[in-house]
This record gives structure tokens, C-alpha cells and sequence, in this order.
């Protein structure tokens, strides 16, 4: 058994997870992998390790290349249990080796370990390890996703090792965007970058911006962008960086989420006219049940399109639950360059779409208001109400998306 030499003397050690299907609530239909590198040299250096429950796995992967105990290097990227719960049984096998990591990253591993008897540096942005024939550089990247995180590039190797940034939650047997292609398709890999980034990384468009310009400004030369999830981007780091600047800059279709839930199908037969409305307007439209449907795909649905309807039946005056799940679970990623608007049923009081309102204006959307009621059932005319606000909406998302271009 072998395991995959990414680079001259750089070996992918992790583990792939074809079962997982809930990652802290994010539901992963195509599993996961955890990523982690050893980079053979003078000095061998392991960078990330994996989940507690692979540990076994990567240490099978390293064995095919020399004995654990040989590590004199332990690189920590990021401390999320994902990438670093497996560091007990590295250090119980390699107890001299010197864990490089950040500030903050140490003192969240002195919270989850007994880390008395390892020997740490902490590191900064511009900071560097000789290996032998490599230098390894640091740059922090704090708050992508978490305090602690940092990315690791190998200069000899042009090779930039990028933690959860630019990954994807796929268990693939794959290990490179290419081959990936090959066996599955571009779509379904660019489908998985959004699913990722609108779920993990959608709050931190900004910072995203910041960093790629930064990094871009060290002068440093990529040509290889090895995440710590899903494939690795060999045949096209260029174009995953020129995508996250798309989706940090809040770049979508020219499309209209309309994401419900229902409790007697009266907010859903609404969806029918609505959904044609902004058809007849030439604007695509995707229409999802939040209860037949994944928490994180919905997320996936809202940041793809430019515009979203929210339909919610009122139920004891307010929103029915799934619905306000979702929209707490929306403000918290402070999704931008959005118009969002909402429409439901009720059957004496009413309630579920102000609230909505008064949500979207927490989320600092693009408002489209009014929203559109129907008591208990929707009639014939509140059908051609329907249509008229789907249709209304699709007018507007097509000026606002203009704005885009
Ligand atoms: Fe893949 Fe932030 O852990």
C-alpha cells in the first residue's frame, strides 16, 4: 500500500469518511475528507492531523513512509476536533516533535489536552521552517474560519496548504480536482465549493478578500492549493481562487429561491403561482420545503440565486418553526447583496410574515416589500395575487442583479 505523493517528498496522509452525513449539523450527503500532509525531508514534518476517530488511518498512511515516532515537526493549521483531535496519539508516538501553531491556536489546544509535555512555538504571519530542501512559510488567517487558523505554504513546492479554505465536504477516492472531473463532473465539484462556502465561509466574504490580497501580495508563487477537506486543487488553483473572489464578492445566478414550509399546503399552493410569475418574467426559480429538505442544502439554494422569497404559514401568531430556524440560522452567516421578500397564509390574527420582515431587516437586506398574504386558502384571485407578486419580485431582482454586472 501507497499513499499519495502530491508533490516531490509532500504525501497526502489523511483519511477519506464516505459516511458521515452530519458534520456539527451541516449535512454532508457525499461524506468528507480530513487532509493531512507529510512532508519527507531532513526534518519530517506532519502538517494537521485528522479526526480523533481516523487517527489510526493517517498513522497507517504514514508508516508506508517512515515510523511515527520520526516526526520532528507537527504543523497545527487550525485546531477545529476535525483537523487536530488526533494530536494525542501523534504526540504519544512523536513526543519531541515541535508543534508550530499560532497564539491562539495554542491556548485552544491547552483547553481540549493535557499539553504540559509538548514543546510548542508559536508562530506568526512571515515566520518560517527550514526542513531541509523546504521552507515552510505562515500566514495567519484569522477568522477563516477561526481565531486560531493559519495556512502553510512550501515554497520549493509552490504548494499552499490551506486548511478548511477552498475544501469541500466529498469522500472521493479522488485526491485531485482533475481526476475528480474526470470521474464525476466540474458541475458537481463547483456545487460542492458553494455548498462549502455558503455554509462555512459566507460570513467572512470581507476578510476573504482581504487575505487572497495579501497572500497575493507576499509575492508568493501557487500552483498547487492543498485544503484540509475534498480535493486538491492541481489543475486549477487560479480558478478556485478567482471563485472564492466571486462568491466573497457575492456573485450569483440570475435566479430566485423561493424556500417555504407549510402546514395545511395553503403557503405552498402559493408557491405554484408565484413560482410562474417569475418565470413569465424570464427569471429562473427553484422553490424548497425546508422540511423536506437538509438545513444546509436551503442555505446552498439561497446563496446560489440573487433573490429568495421566504413563505411561512403563521402559526400562534408568529413563524411557523421551521421557517424561523432557518432565517435565525440565514442572519447568523450575514449573507450580503440579497433581496429577500415573503408570503404566507394565515388563518384569523396573521403574524408570520411581519416577522419575517422584521427578521430581514435585522439580516440588513435588500427588502422587496409588501409581502403577500392569503387567509386560510389561497382563492382564485389571490392566485392572480400570486402571480403578480412572483412576477413583481422577478422585475426587481432583475434591476437589482444589473447592479452586479
Ligand atoms: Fe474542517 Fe474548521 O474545520
Amino acid at each position: 500500500m501507497k499513499t499519495t505523493e502530491i508533490k516531490p517528498g509532500i504525501f497526502w496522509v489523511g483519511a477519506i469518511d464516505w459516511a458521515v452525513r452530519d458534520f456539527h449539523g451541516y449535512v454532508t450527503p457525499k461524506g468528507t475528507t480530513y487532509n493531512n500532509y507529510l512532508i519527507m525531508d531532513d526534518r519530517v514534518t506532519l502538517v494537521d492531523t485528522v479526526k480523533h476517530d481516523f487517527t489510526h488511518v493517517t498513522l497507517e498512511n504514514i508508516k508506508t513512509l517512515t515510523d511515527p515516532s520520526k516526526i520532528t515537526d507537527l504543523v497545527i493549521n487550525h485546531i477545529e476536533p476535525d483537523h487536530a483531535s488526533g494530536i494525542d496519539k501523534i504526540m504519544s508516538l512523536a513526543p519531541d516533535a515541535l508543534i508550530h501553531i499560532t497564539g491562539k491556536g495554542k491556548k485552544g489546544l491547552d483547553r481540549h489536552f493535557d499539553t504540559s509535555q509538548w514543546k510548542f512555538r508559536i508562530v506568526k504571519t512571515g515566520d518560517t521552517l527550514n526542513t531541509g530542501k523546504f521552507n515552510l512559510l505562515f500566514i495567519e488567517t484569522p477568522m477563516l474560519h477561526w481565531p486560531d487558523s493559519m495556512m502553510t505554504y512550501v515554497k520549493e513546492a509552490k504548494l499552499l496548504i490551506s486548511q478548511d479554505a477552498f475544501g469541500q465536504h466529498i469522500a472521493t477516492s479522488s485526491r485531485f480536482d482533475d481526476e475528480f472531473v474526470e470521474c464525476a463532473s466540474q458541475a458537481e465539484l463547483e456545487d460542492s465549493v458553494v455548498d462549502y462556502y455558503a455554509n462555512i465561509l459566507m460570513p467572512f466574504g470581507e476578510l476573504i478578500k482581504a487575505k487572497i490580497t495579501e497572500i497575493q501580495k507576499l509575492g508568493i508563487d501557487i500552483d498547487m492549493i492543498a485544503p484540509d477537506h475534498g480535493v486538491i486543487w492541481r489543475k486549477g488553483p487560479g480558478g478556485i481562487i478567482r471563485k472564492y473572489l466571486d462568491l466573497a464578492n457575492g456573485k450569483s445566478s440570475l435566479s430566485v429561491a423561493v424556500i417555504y414550509d407549510t402546514m395545511w399546503h395553503s403557503t405552498e399552493l402559493m408557491t405554484i403561482p408565484i413560482m410562474q410569475g417569475i418565470k413569465d418574467e424570464g427569471v429562473d426559480c427553484n422553490v424548497i420545503k425546508l422540511r423536506a429538505t437538509p438545513m444546509s442544502a436551503a442555505i446552498k439554494e439561497f446563496w446560489k440565486s440573487r433573490g429568495c422569497l421566504i413563505g411561512s404559514p403563521t402559526l400562534n401568531n408568529i413563524l411557523f418553526p421551521t421557517v424561523a430556524e432557518f432565517l435565525t440560522h440565514l442572519r447568523g452567516l450575514r449573507p450580503k447583496n440579497r433581496m429577500i421578500g415573503a408570503f404566507g397564509s394565515y388563518g384569523w390574527g396573521g403574524g408570520a410574515v411581519r416577522e419575517a420582515y422584521e427578521e430581514f431587516k435585522r439580516m440588513k437586506l435588500e427588502i422587496f416589500e409588501p409581502g403577500s398574504q392569503v387567509l386560510y386558502k389561497p382563492s382564485h384571485e389571490d392566485n392572480i395575487a400570486c402571480y403578480d407578486f412572483g412576477r413583481n419580485f422577478a422585475r426587481k431582482i432583475k434591476e437589482y442583479h444589473a447592479k452586479f454586472m
